[in-house]
C-alpha cells in the first residue's frame, strides 16, 4: 500500500518497519558505524561517513520529512542544535522577526549568540500582520514562529503569516514542537521549514534529547544538508533509534495528552485559587478559532496563573504525582515555573509585558489517569492555600 494512502497513525506505527532488506527486522537496527567501506574508487554505498549520512538516522529523517509533508529531514543532537543549524542560513546584517512569547533558549540563542555575528531580531505577536509590517526591514530574512507559543499558548495563523512573508521574500520557520505533525503540519500551510525539539512529544518519554528539521524545496533542502553536515550537530544512531521508537506511539499519546490537558484546564477554570487558564482548546481563548482551523487537535501543555504568587512555592513542594521539572511532552506529568526556569533568560520587562510573570505555572500533562492528576493538583493547591493563610488544609 502506498505510504501516502495510509493514515498518519499507521505511518507512525510503521516507521522503519519495511526498510531493512537483509533480515526483515521490524524495528530498523542501530548501525553504530561511523565509516563505510567503498566498493571501488569513485563508488559509494550511499554511506561514507556518519556525520554526512548514517543508516539509522536516515530512516528517521525520511520519516520526519514525510510526516511533515516536506522534502527532506535532518536529525540533530537537540532542538537547539536544529535551531542553530537553521540560523546559520543567515549572515551579518540580516534581520529576523520572531514570535514575542517563545521558548527562552531560542531567545537566548538569538540575542547572545546570533547577536555576536551581527544578526538582529524583532519580537512581535506574529499573528498581527500590522505588527509584522511595522518591524519589517529591507534586510529581514526570516520569520520565526512558535504556535502555539511556549508557555502562553498564543496562536499564529500560519497560512496568513506565510502568505505575508512570501510576498516580501521572507523565509518562514515554524517551531512545531508543541503540536507535532500528528495535529499540525505547517508546511502544508505554507511554511518553508519546520523545526522540532524532538526531546518533547516526538520522543515522548523524557529519555532522548533530539531535534528535527524538515525543509520544503530542493534548494533549501540542499542548503540545510550542507549546513547539517558542515556544523555536525547530528543525532547519533542510538538516539535516532530511540526517537523512532517513541514516534511509533505518538498518535496514541497525543490523544491522551490532549484529552487529559483539556479536562484539567476546564477544572482549573472554576478553581477558586486560579486566576486565569491559557489553553487554546478552550472556546474563550483568543487563539481558539485559528487553532481549530489549522490544527486537528490540541497539545498537552497549558499554563495557568494562580491568584497569589505566594501559592507557587508551596504548590510545587506539595505536588506528588506531578513532578516539578522543566521539560514537556513526556508521558510523565511535569510542572514548570517559567519565570525562573525555561524563560529565565528573557529579560523581566519582556516577560512581564508578555505575561510570563511570577504567578504563571506551566503544566505538561502526561498520560496518567486524569482523576489522579486532578486529585494531586487539588491537594497541592489546597495545602498551599492553607499554608499562606496560616490555616488547616481541608
Ligand atoms: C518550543 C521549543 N523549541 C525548542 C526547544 C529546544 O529544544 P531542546 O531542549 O531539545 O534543545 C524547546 C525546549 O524546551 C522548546 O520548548
Amino acid at each position: 500500500m502506498a505510504d501516502k494512502e495510509l493514515h498518519i497513525e499507521s505511518r507512525l506505527a510503521q516507521i522503519g518497519s519495511v526498510e531493512e532488506p537483509v533480515t526483515g527486522a521490524i524495528n530498523y537496527p542501530i548501525y553504530q558505524a561511523t565509516a563505510f567501506r567503498h566498493p571501488r574508487l569513485g563508488q559509494s554505498t550511499g554511506f561514507d561517513y556518519s556525520r554526512t549520512k548514517s543508516p539509522t538516522r536516515a530512516i528517521l529523517e525520511a520519516a520526519a520529512a514525510k510526516l511533515e509533508s516536506g522534502d527532506a529531514g535532518f536529525a540533530c543532537s537537540s532542538g537547539m542544535a536544529a535551531l542553530q543549524t537553521i540560523f546559520t542560513l543567515f549572515a551579518q546584517g540580516d534581520h529576523l522577526i520572531v514570535s514575542l512569547d517563545l521558548y527562552g533558549g531560542t531567545y537566548r540563542m538569538i540575542e547572545r549568540i546570533l547577536g555576536k555575528y551581527g544578526i538582529t531580531a524583532s519580537y512581535v505577536d506574529t499573528n498581527d500582520l500590522d505588527a509584522l509590517e511595522q518591524v519589517r526591514q529591507p534586510n529581514t530574512k526570516a520569520l520565526i514562529v512558535e504556535t502555539p507559543t511556549n508557555p502562553l499558548m498564543m496562536v499564529t495563523d500560519i497560512g496568513a503569516a506565510c502568505t505575508w512573508a512570501k510576498r516580501h521574500g521572507i523565509l518562514t520557520v515554524v517551531d512545531n514542537t508543541l503540536l507535532t505533525p500528528f495535529f499540525q503540519r505547517p508546511i502544508e500551510l505554507g511554511a518553508d521549514i519546520v523545526i522540532h525539539s524532538a526531546s518533547k512529544y516526538l520522543g515522548g518519554h523524557n529519555d532522548v534529547l533530539a531535534g528535527l528539521i524538515v525543509t520544503k524545496g530542493k534548494e533549501l533542502s540542499e542548503e540545510i544538508a550542507f549546513l547539517h553536515n558542515s556544523i555536525g550537530a547530528v543525532l547519533g544512531p542510538t538516539d535516532s533509534y530511540q526517537l523512532m521508537r517513541g514516534m511509533k506511539t505518538l498518535a496514541l499519546r497525543m490523544e491522551r495528552h490532549e484529552s487529559n490537558a483539556l479536562a484539567i484546564a476546564r477544572h482549573l477554570q472554576s478553581h477558586p485559587q486560579i486566576a486565569e487558564v491559557f489553553h487554546p482548546g478552550l472556546p474563550e481563548h483568543p487563539g481558539h478559532e485559528i487553532q481549530s482551523r489549522q490544527a486537528s487537535g490540541n497539545t498537552g501543555i497549558f499554563s495557568f496563573k494562580v491568584k497569589d504568587a505566594r501559592l507557587v512555592e508551596p504548590i510545587l513542594r506539595h505536588l506528588d504525582l506531578i513532578a516539578f521539572a522543566e521539560s514537556l511532552g513526556g508521558v510523565e506529568s511535569l510542572m514548570t515555573y517559567p519565570a525562573i526556569q525555561t524563560h529565565a533568560d528573557i529579560p523581566a520587562e519582556i516577560r512581564d509585558a508578555v505575561g510570563v510573570d511570577d504567578r504563571l505555572l506551566r503544566f505538561s500533562v502526561g498520560i496518567e489517569h486524569v482523576d489522579d492528576l486532578i486529585a494531586d493538583l487539588d491537594r497541592a493547591i489546597e495545602a498551599a492555600r492553607a499554608e499562606i493563610e496560616g490555616g488547616q488544609a481541608v
